[in-house]
């Protein structure tokens, strides 16, 4: 019997997982560690149980689920992705990764078959960086290009300590970290831009992934009465905060290309209708394929804010965030995908991620691709993130087929 997918199996688990921390907007939000990813990990979790599949926690609470293959001295092949959200999250972005690779389990578990790899669905802690940077904490761990030490001691916006707030939810666990270390990791993802939904296509085999520096801006001013101070007395962290967003969305649009830049974040103090802001802390996003490029933009960034404390009066402090870069993955394994979704008659482009997966942090350790299902309108990071359920059956079959290949390889 030839494994399938079984599209009501799949769009329940999904729906059930979006139910959990849905918001009265309607918007899913599971910050990293707090209780609602803990009651979403112990679903995910129980999920795993029922297919029969062995679960381990690693120290920095990435779960991994190992079904056995018949040869237990070839390291296993890898899926996955993350089940945290930002705060106005949507139902897909991540969460199809995890649960397609559960139902491929599933399929392969209804079909009988055995494989010669073993395969592992892997769920990777914090990925979203929303609630304590960097983006990709678990998987970065995991590959080992962030000290554990360093990552438990991680600071959220809200002040908690990342390693504090592990052992609150009971998933600081005792596996070997960096384990298994996979033959390959393919991991299923939507879109989250409009490229495949503007052009018909079903399947992306992602070949590269952007470039990403995250920043915390801090701006030091001086607070005094909005009615009585000259403008040209003024020292105003907020004014300072407003030009750095208008300069990064100019340079952005001058650089032209795959540069984007976000000012996602402000916070103003003391945050009065009639008080001049004494205080700014922001963040920029800069993001590039291009690794030289990505550079010229932050030296501009930087050499705007130098101008910007002088012209204004202010104290500027800049604070690292996140820094990847660029990242180019298996040609072999999006050739792969390709042929899979040719094999069930899908259209299918190569392209580029725009955001950030915890595959680019796998593809330091092994060969690595992505599949990109299509994202309605391009909209993700919010709650009206869509993509059709045709399209995420397709996603996770192509997922299989390219699982199943790799689980066969020899070498
Ligand atoms: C992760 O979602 C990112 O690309 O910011
Ligand atoms: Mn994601
Ligand atoms: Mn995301």
């Amino acid at each position: 019997m030839n494994p399938a997918i079984d599209r009501r199996r799949l769009l329940d688990r999904l729906d059930a997982l979006a139910a959990i921390g849905r918001q009265p907007s309607g918007a899913c939000c599971r910050l990293a560690l707090t209780d609602d990813d803990r009651a979403g990990r112990d679903q995910v979790v129980a999920w795993m149980r029922a297919l029969g599949l062995a679960v381990s926690i690693d120290p920095i609470g990435n779960i991994f689920a190992l079904r056995a293959g018949r040869r237990p001295e070839l390291a296993p092949v890898m899926t996955g992705s993350h089940i945290d959200t930002v705060r106005t999250g949507g139902a897909y972005d991540g969460n199809l990764g995890v649960l397609a690779g559960l139902e491929v389990v599933a399929a392969l578990n209804d079909a009988a078959i055995d494989t010669e790899r073993g395969l592992v669905v892997a769920v990777f802690t914090d990925e979203e960086g929303a609630r304590f940077a960097p983006d990709m904490l678990g998987s970065l761990v995991f590959v080992g290009g962030l000290p554990l030490d360093q990552a438990l001691a991680m600071r959220s916006i809200d002040g908690a300590i990342l390693g504090d707030e592990l052992r609150r939810i009971g998933y600081a666990g005792t596996a070997p970290l960096g384990e298994p270390l996979p033959h390959a990791f393919v991991e299923l993802h939507i879109e989250q831009g409009p490229v495949l939904d503007a052009e018909g296509f079903r399947i992306g085999a992602v070949e590269d992934l952007q470039g990403i520096s995250w920043q915390e801006i801090r701006i030091r001013g001086q607070s005094n009465h909005a009615g009585t101070t000259p403008m040209r007395l003024r020292h105003d962290a907020g004014h300072a905060a407003a030009a750095i967003s208008c300069f990064v969305r100019e340079l952005a649009r001058e650089m032209g290309g795959s540069q984007v830049a976000t000012v996602g974040k402000v916070d103003l103090v003391p945050n009065l209708v009639n008080v001049i802001a004494a205080q700014a802390t922001l963040t920029v996003d800069l993001r590039n394929t291009d690794e030289a490029r990505l550079q010229q933009a932050e030296a501009r960034l930087a050499g705007f804010l130098a101008q910007l404390a002088e012209s204004e009066g202010v104290d500027i402090a800049c604070r690292p965030l996140a820094r990847f870069e660029p990242v180019r993955f298996d040609g072999g394994i999006a050739a792969r995908i390709e042929a899979v979704a040719d094999r069930h008659g899908l259209a299918r482009r190569r392209m580029t991620s725009g955001a950030g997966h915890d595959a680019q942090m796998l593809a330091r350790v092994c060969p690595t691709a992505m599949i990109f299902v299509p994202s309605v309108g391009g909209i993700s990071h919010n709650p009206a993130e869509h993509t059709e359920p045709d399209d995420l059956v397709a996603g996770a079959n192509v997922l299989l087929g390219t699982l199943l290949d790799l689980c066969h390889e020899e070498n």
